[in-house]
């Protein structure tokens, strides 16, 4: 039987970059005892309130049908914590929900390119975004994020790689894998590019209640004169620690949202008002939880830190915000594909390769920082023990 090419497309972008990962689960599940600092999940349970509020919201009855932009009490939730956040009028007519960051950049993405346009996007990049950019048809244009500017995207190389047919500025702040946050000048000199060259700027900022103590989060929101061309998207799975509720949205021009309307409604035909209910509950009052984990996150990547750095053949990177640390095997002579492999098979630690995430990170791991600090700290053990290995330094 024939099938649509985006399955071609799309073919090499889904499972086979979690390979690790369903190794150390399949491992896991036949007995074996896995450090698993793969995936992001936070490391706490949804609060209790958030549960309360969509059990009672179900059983009041709150399970009918919804429209395709939003309940209008999460709209409203939202419109005034943008407003307050980023210091200018947000309006409802400028907010759109969809069920998590991934559908709703799904969306946004659909609603902007298409096949013959080109979106510039930061490598190295969130696993899922190739696939997001590919289903569209539109082609990916790399921009190398280096680890001398702090993963931090350049104006000059984005400049370098602008052509009539880029549509998008693709940006994630905090950005997963590398726990950069972009300055307010970097998105300043972003923002002046994408004003002469007519560029939307999309970016996904569902890390922004998880930066580390001492660094400042800023959204191309804040800035008034680039709001005929930004849209956000973000959720509570991470903030809220409410992942499975897939409960998202995204902020833009308020015609943009005009024009996703129709696609939301062709996809989804509204989402849960329970779940509406549970996430105004959550978008209006600061997160109970995020706090917690940005602390406990940015101290296990001090611990992987003392732990590796000085290590022959290992270079840590610090984050400064989100779930994950990359440390930098290159020197061990491996790809990052085979250390991990290594790694699982000798030592029973599993971690993402580098190359999961592009090619501006090959040679490199990523670490989730969800696991307690002993873990954390018996896992960099075992890191430093099997790069010493692979060196021929073995204790
Ligand atoms: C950068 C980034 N964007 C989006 C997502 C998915 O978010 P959501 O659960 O809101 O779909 C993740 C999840 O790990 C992520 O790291």
């Amino acid at each position: 039987m024939k099938y649509a090419s985006v399955t071609d497309r799309l073919a090499d972008l889904g499972g086979a970059k979690w390979a690790i990962h369903a190794r150390a689960r399949a491992l896991k599940a036949s007995g074996a005892e896995i450090i698993e600092l793969t995936i992001g999940e936070p490391d706490v349970p949804t609060p209790e309130r958030y549960l309360t509020a969509a059990a009672k919201a179900m059983a009041a009855g709150r399970t009918g049908y919804s429209n395709g932009r939003g309940e209008p009490a999460v709209v409203a939730a939202l419109a005034a914590r943008y407003t307050e956040r980023r210091g200018r009028a947000i309006g409802t007519d400028q907010i759109m929900c969809l069920p998590g960051t991934q559908t709703t950049l799904y969306a946004i993405l659909r609603t902007l390119v298409e096949a013959g346009d080109e979106v510039l996007l930061g490598d190295p990049m969130y696993a899922t975004y190739e696939g997001l950019i590919s289903q569209t048809g539109a082609a990916m244009v790399p921009v190398p994020l280096r680890p001398e500017h702090g993963f931090r995207m350049q104006a000059a190389d984005v400049a370098s790689r602008i052509t009539p047919r880029s549509r998008v500025l693709f940006l994630n702040t905090p950005h997963n894998p590398t726990g950069a946050v972009l300055r307010a000048e970097d998105i300043r000199a972003l923002g002046d590019l994408a004003k002469a060259h007519d560029l939307w700027i999309v970016s996904d900022e569902v890390y922004e209640d998880m930066v580390f103590p001492g660094v400042t989060f800023t959204s191309p929101l804040d800035f008034a004169d680039l709001a005929d061309r930004v849209v956000v998207a973000s959720s509570i799975s991470k903030s809220h620690a409410s992942p499975g509720f897939r409960s998202g949205w995204c902020v833009g021009p308020a015609e943009f949202c005009d024009r996703l309307l129709p696609l939301s409604e062709t996809m989804l035909f509204g989402s849960q008002p329970f779940i509406a209910d549970m996430t105004a509950l959550a978008v209006s009052e600061p997160s109970p939880v995020a706090g917690g984990m940005a602390e406990r996150f940015s101290r296990r990547a001090g611990l992987i830190a003392q732990a590796l750095d000085g290590v022959a053949g290992l270079r840590v990177h610090r984050p400064e915000a989100g779930m994950f640390a990359l440390v930098d095997v290159r020197a061990t002579g491996l790809s990052g594909e085979d250390f991990a492999a290594g790694l699982l098979d000798r030592q029973q630690v599993a971690v993402m390769p580098g190359e999961s995430f592009g090619a501006g990170v090959q040679g490199w791991l990523r670490l989730s920082l969800t696991q307690p600090d002993d873990r954390i700290i018996e896992a960099s053990g075992r890191i430093a023990a099997h790069a010493a290995t692979l060196l021929g330094n073995a204790a």
